[in-house]
């Protein structure tokens, strides 16, 4: 386990209260200083666990003898030459999380934040959720044999993620409102001390999101790439994703920093506006709306933060349309035979749209990470594909239907 602190973003100031989501004093946002010190010495080399969160143990904030696990982490990076000839990028990899445990990257996030909270003796955790933090908080619940309560914007959660939820045995409220409403429900529950709240507002979870970046890494046997992109929601990935840049490059392990490149839906894009205005602080949006309901998200928690790690790059951000969106699903799809959902093709909609525009050079190493697995909104490929072909038994008919 790695010596830290958690402390306010805003102010510096350490916070004591294990079920503060906020800083007490100035109302910051939150995050965990690991001590870097001691880990100046070591290597990548010195890494022996196989390839997932556990590996990187020594930049954990807890103890991994005492982890609630279920093999997260340790997916493919792979290498897309067909997909890249498509958008025109030629060095092209996708990071799919869709390999996770419950099909997500959230998985990363919830080993370590569920180990928290077992630290803390803590018996209810809970959380809102667009659908895939419900899956993965149920699952990681179930094995740690907490009781769970998760809060779902009602009608607007893919078929999926509300399977494995109410699956993993969690109590599963649909709220009458949006993410931004749950949300608060979630936060209000958790300030009473009723539930430990497991959003990304907790600064444990982006700390097991890191991983993805130190895989990335690993994979590439610590040739950085040029640019990582990933899809922009409630906001925490990206900063997750930077702040594991930042530890390595103090460590020593790289020398160069990828430019942090966040992809938002046009109907939801609160970090792309203040991206487009220059402002390192955005402005709610009412309504958000889009295909890709993981990422439908007008007040992202940690917005501020996520806009810290793409001008922290050099990065860049930009909005794709569910159109740019669905196609880019399906290209993945029928290019390289990897599926993944909507808001997870957000990120190789992005670098199509980049290329296009010249922001992305041609010759640039790229890697998407793909946050979330297809199969988690079945009723979106069903929707967006053709539709199975109804025929009786008769070979000759199926002949003709196959042109054979
Ligand atoms: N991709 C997928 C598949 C997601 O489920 C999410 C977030 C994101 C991208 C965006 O990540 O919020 O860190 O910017 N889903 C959350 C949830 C909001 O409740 O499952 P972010």
């Amino acid at each position: 386990m790695a010596d830290h602190r958690v402390l306010c973003w805003d102010c510096g100031k350490d916070v004591e209260n294990p079920y503060a989501d906020v800083c007490p004093s100035c109302g910051g946002l939150l995050t965990i200083k690991i001590n870097l010190e001691p880990l100046k010495a070591m290597k990548p080399k010195d890494l022996k666990m196989p390839l997932g969160v556990w590996r990187y143990a020594a930049l954990m904030p807890v103890d991994a003898s005492k982890r609630i696990s279920i093999q997260e982490g340790g997916t493919p990076l792979y290498r897309c030459d067909a997909l890249g000839k498509e958008i025109g990028v030629e060095n092209t990899w996708v990071k799919y999380e869709g390999a996770n445990p419950t099909g997500s990257f959230k998985d990363r996030g919830m080993t370590i934040g569920v180990s928290r909270a077992a630290e803390i003796g803590a018996k209810i955790v809970g959380c809102a959720s667009t659908g895939n933090t419900s899956a993965s908080l149920a699952a990681y619940a179930a094995k740690a044999g907490m009781k769970c309560a998760v809060f779902l914007p009602s009608g607007k959660v893919a078929a999926g993620k509300l399977a494995q939820a109410v699956f993993f045995g969690a109590k599963v409220i649909s709220v009458d409102g949006n993410f931004d409403d749950a949300l608060k429900i979630a936060r209000d529950l958790s300030e009473e001390r009723s539930l430990y709240l497991l959003n990304s507002i907790n600064p444990y979870r982006p700390e097991g999101q890191k991983s993805v970046l130190f895989e990335i890494m690993d994979q590439l046997a610590f040739d950085v790439p040029d640019r990582i992109i990933l899809p922009v929601g409630n906001a925490a990935n990206i900063w997750a994703v930077y702040k594991a840049i930042i530890e390595l490059e103090e460590i020593g392990w790289i020398d160069k920093i990828p430019m942090l490149t966040g992809i938002q839906a046009e109907g939801s894009m609160p970090v792309t506006r203040a991206f487009e205005s220059k402002s390192s602080d955005f402005t709610a949006e009412e309504n958000p709306e889009t295909v890709a309901t993981a990422i439908r998200i007008g007040n992202p928690v940690s917005g501020r933060k996520a806009l810290k790690a793409i001008y922290g790059t050099g990065g860049y951000s930009v909005s794709v349309t569910d159109d740019e969106i669905l196609s880019a699903q399906k290209l993945l799809g029928r290019k390289e035979g990897v599926g993944v959902e909507p808001a997870s093709a957000a990120s190789v909609a992005g670098a199509k749209k980049l290329r296009e525009m010249g922001v992305i050079d041609k010759n640039e190493r790229v890697v998407c990470i793909c946050t979330g697995n297809a199969l988690k909104d079945p009723d979106i490929m069903i929707s967006s594909c053709e539709p199975p072909i109804r025929c009786s038994k008769d070979l000759s008919e199926i002949k003709r239907i196959l042109s054979l």
